[in-house]
């Protein structure tokens, strides 16, 4: 094994160095690569031969993979592959935020989180990047849950909660749009961005890890609507004390990416989010997507018409 293993950062994840990603690798070092995915939840690895065939290859050791269900950034010569670019207007519209415009912002989420399959993992790899900003956070739900008090594990402990598809950032409950000005491009509607509108989806607010028994804090700002069965008042303020508790710094990472870096993150228990770029940079990230192939989640239909219409200003 040529590769070296350290701490990504001083709270979590692993960084691998002296990579190489056209190599054959050995059945133990496909174990371990795997192993410390479990373990870490979040890898970064660096090395030589970083290309989309390599990055496939690679992909392909943690899972079965998935053509994005978006025609319109799948890349034309591997389907596998997803780009993504800021400088594609049609999925990077400019909005303002903190007073300044910026392109590719996502706010804390995991993909997939409002359908009840949510994809078990993702790598993207660093093609072209920005002078400046481009970076990509991620945040482990397994951290934020061992942080919580003793009282406030006994409380969550058997609650489900709700998640609900949205695009409309004024109209997730839980996510901060103080300082956000939604650009001409926003969507509005699912159809915008060629989605369907898809059921609610009910989960353990305190989801076990299927692989590792792991307990994950399951509550993200972005798609979270409600504590099942409470009343509205008592469900909001638990979720937006347990949103707050969440996306607390330390549970959290910010990736600085160099070119060719790649990045794995365990979609069940980590939360990932974008700052995003200035307008006209140009950054371009190829991403493979790990299927789910658990049910983590069950669907049930809207509790009643979504609202119509503008959005809520
Ligand atoms: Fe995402």
């Amino acid at each position: 094994m040529n590769w070296t293993v350290n701490p990504l950062c001083d709270a979590l994840g692993a960084k691998i160095e002296g990579f190489d990603f056209a190599a054959s690798w050995s059945d133990e070092e496909q174990q371990k690569l795997k192993d410390l995915w479990l373990e870490h939840g979040l890898l970064l690895v660096r090395g030589e031969n970083a290309n989309p065939e390599n990055q496939i290859r690679f992909s392909k050791l943690f899972g079965e993979l998935e053509a994005h269900p978006l025609k319109t950034i799948r890349s034309g010569e591997f389907p596998e592959l997803m780009e993504l670019n800021s400088e594609d207007s049609r999925t990077n519209p400019v909005a303002v935020w903190d007073g300044e415009e910026w392109v590719g912002r996502l706010g804390w989420h995991k993909d997939l989180i409002y359908t009840g399959k949510p994809n078990r993992g993702a790598i993207l790899r660093a093609v072209k990047l920005p002078e400046v900003d481009g970076q990509t956070g991620y945040a482990d739900q397994a951290k934020a849950y061992a942080a919580l008090s003793k009282e406030m594990k006994a409380r969550i402990e058997d609650l489900k909660v709700m998640y609900r598809f949205e695009v409309n950032l004024y109209k997730m409950p839980f996510f901060d749009t103080s300082t956000y000005v939604a650009g001409p491009g926003a969507p509005q509607k699912p159809s915008d961005v060629g989605f369907p509108d898809f059921p609610d989806s009910r989960y353990p607010l305190v989801l076990e890890h299927p692989e590792t028994g792991q307990k994950i804090l399951n509550v993200c700002p972005m798609f979270v609507d409600r504590i099942d069965g409470l009343p509205k008042a008592e469900s909001d303020a638990l979720l937006t004390e347990l949103v707050a508790h969440v996306i607390r710094p330390e549970f959290a990472y910010l990736h600085q990416w160099q070119e060719g870096d790649m990045i794995l993150w365990d979609n069940w228990r980590y939360m990932h989010s974008a700052p995003g770029v200035k307008p006209g940079a140009k950054r371009l990230i190829h991403r493979t997507t790990i299927l789910g192939d658990t049910i983590l989640g069950e669907s049930v239909p809207h509790p009643s018409p979504l609202p119509k219409g503008e959005g809520a200003h």
